[in-house]
């Protein structure tokens, strides 16, 4: 798979920390599936030399959207590109969300989404997804403060069961949507419930914690820090629990490389701590 040139067609800044970048990108836009990313070159230049892995938001027709969070210098130099530039892109890569079929089986199934900050990127693209296929959603979005609750209106039109929450209780309730989750799972739905999730890592540990306490199955959206985004580098490597009877001559984990197994994990299979 080689860069292609994808034309930039918006920049909107939703606060001064994020902002959403529309790009015409063809071959991405028909073949990317939920969950899967991109690596972006951050200028015309080399410098920094390294693209950086963004999830895809939003798909449609020939045109792709990613959620940005500006936290360092390349980044920073993609909030400042301006629309008819062309930036270098590579993708889709990686494995993105399993799907699950809608109300078949006895008791239905319902999606439960939840996303912290810009973690939010890949499940808006899920959420569509999903409510295409009439599966059931409900939707958790959690931040520091209100300015990180980030996609809401447009999860509003997908589902009227959206909970928020802020650690600084700007909006939504006050605390991590950790919490908030918690106490949903324990309101008995009447539905065969499996949770999808991408945020800090911390959060989707607890996650994982309290899906495995349920015995519900969750599918995690991980980030490392990426190189190449191809399997080439190594540089993107997590613990991964190894399969039975196997020994990687390290103990009871194997080397998983979030660009290729992921960055979408089944997260029994990861190690936690
Ligand atoms: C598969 C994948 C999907 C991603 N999707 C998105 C997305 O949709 N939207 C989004 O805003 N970001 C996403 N990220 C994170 C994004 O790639 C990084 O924030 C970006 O590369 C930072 O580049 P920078 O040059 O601005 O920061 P740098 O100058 O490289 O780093 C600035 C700071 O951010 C930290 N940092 C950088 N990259 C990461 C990372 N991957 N994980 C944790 N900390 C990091 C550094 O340690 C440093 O403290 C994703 C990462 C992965 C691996
Ligand atoms: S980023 Fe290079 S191997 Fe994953």
């Amino acid at each position: 798979m080689d860069m292609m040139e994808a034309k930039i067609l918006s920049l909107i800044e939703l606060t001064s920390s994020y902002f959403i970048l529309e790009l015409e990108a063809p071959k991405v836009a028909q073949s990317a599936q939920a969950g899967q990313f991109v690596m972006l070159r951050c200028g015309p230049g080399y410098d920094p030399l390294l693209s950086r892995p963004f999830s895809i938001h939003r798909r449609q027709g020939n045109r792709i959207w990613l959620l940005i969070s500006v936290v360092g210098r390349g980044t920073e130099l993609i909030s400042l590109s301006r629309p008819g530039a062309q930036l270098e892109i590579l993708g889709p890569l990686g494995k993105g969300f399993r799907l699950i079929e809608p109300g078949r089986s006895d008791p239905p199934a319902q999606a439960l989404l939840v996303g912290g900050g810009a973690g939010v990127a890949p499940l808006l693209f899920l959420a569509e997804e999903l409510a295409g296929r009439q599966v059931p959603l409900t939707v958790f979005v959690g931040g520091k403060t209100s300015a990180d609750l980030l996609a809401i209106e447009e999860f509003e039109k997908l589902t009227t069961k959206l909970h928020l929450s802020t650690e600084d209780g700007s909006r939504g309730e006050k605390g991590l949507i950790t919490g908030v989750l918690g106490d949903v799972l324990e309101q008995d739905t009447g539905f065969r419930q499996e949770i999808f999730s991408c945020g800090p890592w911390g959060m989707l540990a607890e996650i994982s914690r309290i899906a495995e306490e349920r015995q519900l199955p969750i599918q995690v959206s991980v980030e490392a820090r990426m190189a190449c985004g191809v399997g080439a580098c190594l540089g993107c490597v997590i613990k991964a629990k190894a399969p039975e009877g196997e020994d990687y001559g390290i103990g009871d984990y194997r080397h998983a490389c979030v660009c290729l197994e992921g960055p979408v994990f089944e997260a029994e299979k990861l190690i936690w701590n």
